[in-house]
């Protein structure tokens, strides 16, 4: 039996069975740090899977994945592919521009379509913050549904990557200071950092940003708030550098792109304020000149593009955890 069991004193947890298996993964809300302990140590068994001759276990082999990308991704689409195939199951990329959701067909006729071919898991991304919640609670719950990445809601897995890219370079995080610098108000990534890390026992998450991009009570999650980029990077051992989302910003919330590099662009004279061996993160996709330098992301102390490729094994540790847990729950129902 699976130790993360729910707590009967809250209500049920809909991304876990009743023993606490992970059974979808829609967010790091409520999970436990034994679960998410779980997650980083299935995906340490993937990680070095990219290096052998062949690049496969048969863990996922008879099991249909469709994924289902509402909105544009590169990493998050490629890397959710290719783990499912090192999973050895069936994938399937519905391109939504050539569907028949382009015909007017709503997002729950084109599912319920899919549901009908046998789908045993769907990856969804969406421009709406609670999507993925909303299709696990209206599809038939033999699907597993993974969320990568609902409106400013929730990016879980890209979350629990850059916890694995964490424990890697920094071992445990008791004891970590974390920054997380820029678009916060917009950012699902973030949010889901800022649970994750607390969760999993790092010392200080800093939030660093101009009033305008930091969401009112953001603080509560678990955070301090610096406005001023020199104080909130002072002495941490992570910075995670976001990107200025300007597809989902609809009022003038900066005097300028170069005003905002000025303040909050992560240059080397910057970094000198962290720690000596502190590690520079950061989701992609980046904007050079934007909120980083390219002597930063290109540097020696940017793990950008090893946080590309723990996204395969981190995912791989996710979709077969959910799917385990699937099969577990159909087994106790019959
Ligand atoms: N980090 C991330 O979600 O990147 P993509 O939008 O390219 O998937």
């Amino acid at each position: 039996m699976s130790s993360t069991l729910n707590n009967p004193a809250h209500p049920r947890n809909v991304q876990l069975t009743a023993d606490g298996r992970l059974k979808h993964f829609l967010s790091i809300n409520g999970l436990s740090k034994t679960l998410l302990t779980e997650i980083l140590d299935t995906a340490e068994s993937f990680a070095n899977m990219g290096e052998q001759a062949v690049k496969k276990v048969p863990l996922l082999r008879g099991k249909t994945i469709v994924n289902l990308f509402f909105e544009n991704s590169t990493r998050t689409r490629a890397t959710f592919e290719l783990a499912a195939k090192r999973l050895s199951a069936d994938v399937l990329n519905l391109d939504i521009n050539t569907s028949s959701t382009a015909k007017g067909e709503t997002l729950m006729d084109t599912l319920q379509n899919i549901e009908a071919m046998y789908a045993d898991m769907f990856v969804v991304r969406h421009a709406d913050s609670g999507a993925a919640h909303f299709i696990a609670s209206q599809i038939t719950p033999k699907v597993a549904i993974i969320n990568a990445g609902d409106g400013r809601h929730a990016h879980p897995t890209q979350a629990m990557l850059d916890m694995f890219t964490i424990r890697r370079h920094k071992g445990a995080f008791e004891g970590l200071k974390v920054a997380i610098v820029g678009d916060i108000l917009h950012s699902r990534v973030a949010r889901s950092q800022i649970r994750a890390l607390n969760i999993l026992g790092a010392a200080e998450v800093r939030l660093v940003a101009p009033k305008t991009l930091l969401p009112v009570g953001i603080e509560e999650m678990g955070a301090k708030i610096y406005t001023r980029m020199e104080e909130g990077i002072k002495d941490v051992d992570v910075v995670i550098m976001l990107r200025l989302q300007k597809e989902r910003m609809s009022g003038a919330l900066l005097p300028s792109e170069s005003e905002f590099y000025r303040l909050y662009g992560l240059t080397t004279q910057k970094l000198a304020y962290a720690h000596p061996e502190a590690i520079v993160m950061h989701p992609g996709p980046i904007n050079r000149g934007v909120e980083i330098e390219s002597a930063v992301a290109d540097g020696p102390r940017s793990v950008i593009l090893q946080q590309v490729g723990y996204g395969i094994a981190t995912r791989m540790a996710v979709m077969s955890m959910a799917m385990s847990g699937q099969m577990h729950e159909r087994s106790q129902i019959q």
